[in-house]
């Protein structure tokens, strides 16, 4: 397969489902739709919503099931990127090629439009319509809030920020980036298996591929943040090392950062054996997940 072509094809799915779920209104909270919708609609790599749906192919579904909850994790993790980029927070001012959402709207607007785009999220999840019974719907909500959550990425985010400036050990860095980032990843495939009508071996499968996954995209973020550019990237590069983030590079070096990487790629795939052809996209991403030059 080709996997540019693939990924291009299923940015542009996504999109329109986004405009279907996020359109602007007109009235009182126009700047707050404006907000959440600059923010979405910057671009982004899609890469949560692609996971869930190619999870949900793996397992023997069709994509279309698993469409709005993949609108509802990019909204998720729009909402914690627009948090993120606060001032009491990154302090940064580009984001996906843009300035930040609080550099145009300001901070309560920034702040608004993350609690918006949160909201709205557990709104399209919790859907009657969704084709799946109500005891896989009411599981996939329990899913996406634990990942949000204390126990996932705001908690990662809270330990991200204490390690701000200290001498961290790597078990340290495994804890910031299996909640922060990871737990949202693995929650996208475990949502698309489940989307997908998943048996739980698939799921045990689907779910030990994802902390592989998820923890080796907040790897090569890091080996980004040092090694690619403003341009390809869309954000500002060298930002970890001025706030004396903890990262896998800071504590055990760049080339060790990209080794565990590729182990880690490597111990994700074999878990995808049993899915055949099916997972080939899977697979692919993640490659391209540790490979990405944005
Ligand atoms: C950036 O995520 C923030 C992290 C969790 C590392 P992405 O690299 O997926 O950002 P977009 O969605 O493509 O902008
Ligand atoms: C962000 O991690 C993780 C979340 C937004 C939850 P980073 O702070 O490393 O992400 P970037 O590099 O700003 O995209
Ligand atoms: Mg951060
Ligand atoms: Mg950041
Ligand atoms: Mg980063």
């Amino acid at each position: 397969m080709d996997l540019q072509k693939y990924l291009l094809k299923q940015q542009q799915y996504i999109e329109s489902a986004l405009q279907e779920v996020l359109p602007q209104i007109e009235g009182p909270t126009a700047q707050l739709l404006k907000a959440m919708r600059y923010s979405v609609f910057a671009g982004g790599k899609r890469l949560r919503p692609i996971l869930m749906l190619a999870a949900c192919e793996a397992v023997g579904g069709e994509s279309q099931q698993a469409l709005k909850s993949a609108c509802a994790l990019e909204m998720i993790h729009t909402y914690s990127l627009i948090h993120d980029d606060l001032p009491a927070m990154d302090d940064d001012n580009f984001r996906r090629g843009v300035p930040t959402n609080h550099k145009v709207f300001g901070d309560a607007i920034a702040i608004l439009a993350g609690d918006g785009l949160l909201t709205e999220a557990f709104c399209l999840l919790s859907q009657p319509d969704q084709a799946f019974g109500a005891q896989t719907q009411l599981q996939i909500i329990n899913i996406a809030a634990t990942a949000s959550g204390w126990n996932g990425m705001v908690g990662g985010q809270v330990a991200d920020m204490v390690a701000e400036g200290q001498d961290n050990s790597i078990a340290t860095v495994d804890f910031i980036h299996k909640h922060k980032t990871g737990a949202l990843i693995l929650a996208s495939l475990q949502i698309g298996a489940l989307c997908g009508g998943s048996n739980p071996e698939q799921l045990k499968h689907i779910s030990d591929f994802g902390h592989s996954a998820g923890l080796a995209f907040q790897i090569a973020d890091d080996l980004l943040d040092i090694e690619s550019s403003q341009e390809q990237l869309g954000k500002d590069i060298g930002r970890d090392q001025q706030r004396g983030k903890a990262t896998y590079p800071a504590v055990a070096g760049v080339d060790e950062s990209h080794r565990r990487a590729e182990q880690l790629h490597a111990q994700a795939i074999t878990q995808l054996d049993s899915f055949g052809d099916a997972a080939e996209p899977l697979r692919q991403i993640s490659a391209y997940i540790i490979n990405r030059k944005q």
